[in-house]
């Protein structure tokens, strides 16, 4: 490349612009800040803790077992069938394993492929603000343009009129994020029923990202899927990494009509075509674990959470308690700080501990510039740890 920079620049001008002269993610570069400085990781959403045994012994047993090799392009049988037993069982929700499921390299593989084969270059795809933060850049990938509809916080909640409006005649997808990162927001019956109004009189393909569905600590997690005339025009979309605490595995799946999920596997199968043959097994047993062993993960992360939670808000933090999910949000404005990203690259050297400004999940942040998410799937010596270190930072010590 002869030192030619240009070269080794990312095509795409949304792509460079998310970097910000990182040459990464901000997650992935805050992880290697924490790592430098041995500080507390609360940027990068992972537990350091481990998954439930019967599902982490399954995977040990399946590569002992010589699930080694390549699987199917759409996944093992026994794990859509698991995908198939658990949508009917936990939402009344009916998919054939053989032409209506695809097991994907996480959600994000399932996202990808889900963005690339249904958008053409200048079709747009509506989301809601904040949002994770893949979204806008795959949509870039596929050459297509994003529309944001704010929710705002403290509730999340958005405005029935700022939907409406974001929706345009070169709509094709909407992607809705329930249980959301990053703010925790479980959307209710009403919302989804607007949602799922809208997309049946505009004729839009809903894509939803389900990932923490197992995780909702306040309310309850309803598929987009589930609602009137929604089964047939929505991508559903989740992951087995949040469920089982094992995000590292990245084994996801979509469940379409089979029109798009062969779409969707036209894409697949010139990204990774198929992977992680043991984790798949694995996964499969994890799936048909009785209802209380997902519940277990759950109300241990709520503990954290509220570990997390009351021990900011007793700091002096502004506390935005999330319902669901990895992530916390607190206003830094109460801290006397005044912006997030700033406060964000100093904290490692002011008193050890990483967060993420949330500002990187806007187009727009307004307001957002003095939120910071933390990850709170973490140990309860680290989230200690984590606490006493941002004791330091307290206006009120
Ligand atoms: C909302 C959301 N979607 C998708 C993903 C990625 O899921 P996976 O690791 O299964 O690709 C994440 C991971 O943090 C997420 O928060």
């Amino acid at each position: 490349m002869g030192g030619d920079e240009a070269a080794v620049t990312p095509r795409l001008p949304y792509l460079n612009a998310r970097l910000q002269g990182l040459g990464t993610t901000i997650f992935a570069a805050m992880s290697a800040v924490a790592e430098a400085t041995g500080s507390v990781n609360l940027g990068q959403g992972f537990p350091d803790y481990r998954g439930p045994v019967e599902v982490l012994e399954a995977a040990v047993a399946a590569i002992g077992q010589g699930h080694n090799q390549y699987p199917p392009g759409r996944g093992i049988q026994s794990l859509r069938d698991a995908v198939a037993i658990h949508q009917r069982h936990w939402y009344g929700l009916d998919f054939d394993p053989a032409s209506e499921i695809l097991v994907t390299a996480g959600a994000t593989e399932a996202l990808a492929g889900t963005i690339l084969s249904l958008c053409e270059v200048g079709d747009e795809v509506v989301m809601f603000e904040p949002y994770y933060d893949a979204y806008p850049a795959l949509v870039a990938m596929a050459g297509a343009t994003h529309r944001v509809v704010p929710l705002r916080p403290p509730a999340w909640g958005f405005d029935p009129d700022e939907l409406r409006r974001a929706i345009t005649p070169r709509t094709r997808l909407i992607i809705v994020n329930t249980p959301n990162n990053p703010t925790g927001k479980v959307f209710d019956r009403d919302e989804l029923e607007l949602i799922a109004s809208l997309c049946r009189d505009q004729d839009l393909i809903a894509v939803t990202d389900e990932v923490y569905e197992h995780l909702v600590f306040d309310g309850e997690h309803r598929p987009l899927a589930a609602f009137d005339g929604m089964r047939d025009r929505t991508v559903t979309i989740s992951s087995a990494g949040k469920t089982f605490s094992v995000t590292g595995w990245k084994i996801g799946w979509a469940c379409a009509i089979p029109q798009l999920i062969t779409a969707v596997q036209t894409a697949k199968q010139f990204l990774t075509f198929a992977g992680g043959t043991p984790f798949q097994h694995a996964i499969a047993a994890g799936l048909a674990l009785p209802d209380d062993r997902l519940r277990d993960v759950r109300d241990d992360l709520r503990m954290r959470r509220d570990l997390f939670c009351e021990g900011m808000a007793d700091l002096g933090f502004d506390v935005l308690a999330p319902a669901s999910g990895y992530f916390a949000t607190t206003d830094i404005g109460s801290m006397k700080e005044h912006d997030a990203v700033a406060f964000c690259r100093q904290m490692p050297e002011r008193c050890g501990v990483v967060g993420i400004p949330s500002q990187v999940f806007y187009d727009h942040p307004g307001d957002a510039r003095t939120l910071v998410r933390w990850a709170f799937c973490k140990s309860t010596p680290t989230l200690e740890e984590a606490l006493r270190r941002l004791a330091t930072l307290s206006p009120s010590r």
